[in-house]
């Protein structure tokens, strides 16, 4: 099968992302004609402001693959904007895809409504306001789902609570209405997003696409794009299914799921000392106060964790001495810190490795660069030609 996927250029990988998304791809990787990109175009529609990180972010993201063990030799490992032709189908597909897709698509509300949310937390925050995540992610979730346009007067009102100052949930509102945040992705890029990530799939005619679930809404569209302009048309395109990893999801250390906007992130990067920090921070067992209480592995996201790192003998043993007090949870995460050292070490060694031979990096992507244009020009002429446009 062919295969496509792409992550945005946003940081380095943590461990959600191992678990998520990178190990579907190493399995492919031996079986599949796989395509991987870094989708730094996608970085910019609701990142276009700031781009001072957007090289060194390609970079360490193409570098988290290849240490993580995605093998240029098998996949071929490219970055979308050396591939001109993705926006030529992107104007393309634009032509033919009707607005109400987009308007309607989860993952575009979902993504306003997040930015939204975090838009209001930091301005919070930065009056050095508590705030309770959790309360307040109900509340703006809450402004912005209940009607068909944002509340604000609701969201004043309920702003109170937290900052218990008229004037703060008064400026808050105020920011918003002047579009402070709204302005900012409601830009012609950010609503084409799906647009462009349907060209980015059927240029190749990818059979699948390994994606989170966040990406589902975006796959469907893809899929009806890609239907709309072979019945318009020509039979160009094939439709795309998505494919998601089996595993369950492996949480953050805070217990919530792993995200850099939660602080609650294992870096594949991270140093042996920041991962012995980080597990030793871990919530485990709420109940278990001290050593002599019985602890419930099945509530421990600690547990959960050796599941993935550690042996299946250990585990076992961890399981039992834990539900009969015989194991502290300190004793518990230093197993745990050693057995998440060891399995990053080759990564973290790899990625020192690579960071000091950017040549090498540049062969590897100029090389993918070449190798998917060769196929995307392929498609760009039946499509052209499908269309009726000349040269
Ligand atoms: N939207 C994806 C994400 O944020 C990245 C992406 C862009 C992608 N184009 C793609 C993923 C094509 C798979 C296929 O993770
Ligand atoms: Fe969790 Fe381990 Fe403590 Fe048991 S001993 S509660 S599994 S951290």
């Amino acid at each position: 099968m062919v295969i496509v996927s792409g992550m945005r250029p946003t940081g380095k990988l943590h461990l959600g992302h191992y678990f998520g998304v990178i190990k579907n791809w190493l399995n492919l990787q031996n079986t599949d004609e796989c395509f991987f990109f870094v989708a730094d175009w996608h970085a910019l529609t609701n990142k276009y402001k700031d781009t001072k990180d957007l090289k060194d972010n390609i970079y360490d993201l193409v570098i988290d693959w290849i240490s993580s063990g995605i093998d240029p030799s098998k996949s071929t490992i490219f970055v979308q904007s050396a591939v001109k032709e993705h926006a030529e189908l992107t104007l393309l597909l634009g032509m033919i895809t009707p607005k109400s897709w987009l308007e309607l698509n989860p993952s575009y509300k979902d993504l306003k409504f997040n930015l939204f949310f975090q838009y209001v937390r930091d301005f919070l925050l930065g009056k050095n306001i508590k705030v309770d995540e959790d309360k307040l992610r109900q509340i703006v979730y809450d402004t912005f789902y209940h009607k068909k346009d944002i509340d604000f007067e609701y969201l004043e009102k309920s702003l109170m609570d937290f900052s218990a100052s008229d004037n703060i949930s008064k400026e808050i509102v105020f920011n918003l209405k002047e579009g402070d945040i709204g302005k900012d992705i409601d830009t012609f890029g950010f609503f084409g997003y799906p647009v462009l990530m349907a060209a980015d799939i059927l240029i190749y005619k990818a059979q699948a696409v390994p994606v989170g679930e966040d990406q589902l809404p975006h796959i469907e569209i893809t899929r009806e794009i890609g239907r709309r302009f072979n019945h318009l048309y020509k039979p160009v395109f094939i439709e795309p299914k998505a494919l998601l990893t089996e595993s369950p999801k492996l949480l953050g250390t805070d217990g919530r799921k792993m995200s850099k906007s939660y602080g609650n992130t294992i870096a594949l990067s991270d140093s042996e000392e920041e991962v012995n920090k980080k597990v030793l921070s871990m919530k485990t067992d709420t109940q278990r106060i001290k050593k002599s209480i019985p602890g419930r592995p099945e509530v421990c996201n600690v547990y959960t964790y050796h599941t993935y790192f550690t042996d299946k003998n250990t585990v076992e043993e961890i399981y039992q001495k834990c539900t009969t007090a015989q194991i502290g949870c300190i004793e518990c995460k230093k197993i745990l810190a050693e057995n998440l050292n060891r399995f990053l070490t080759p990564i973290r060694e790899k990625r020192r490795e690579l960071e000091k031979d950017k040549e090498y990096l540049d062969k590897i992507i100029i090389q993918g660069n070449e190798k998917a244009r060769e196929v995307a020009k392929k498609t760009m002429k039946e499509v052209k030609e499908a269309m009726g446009l000349m040269f």
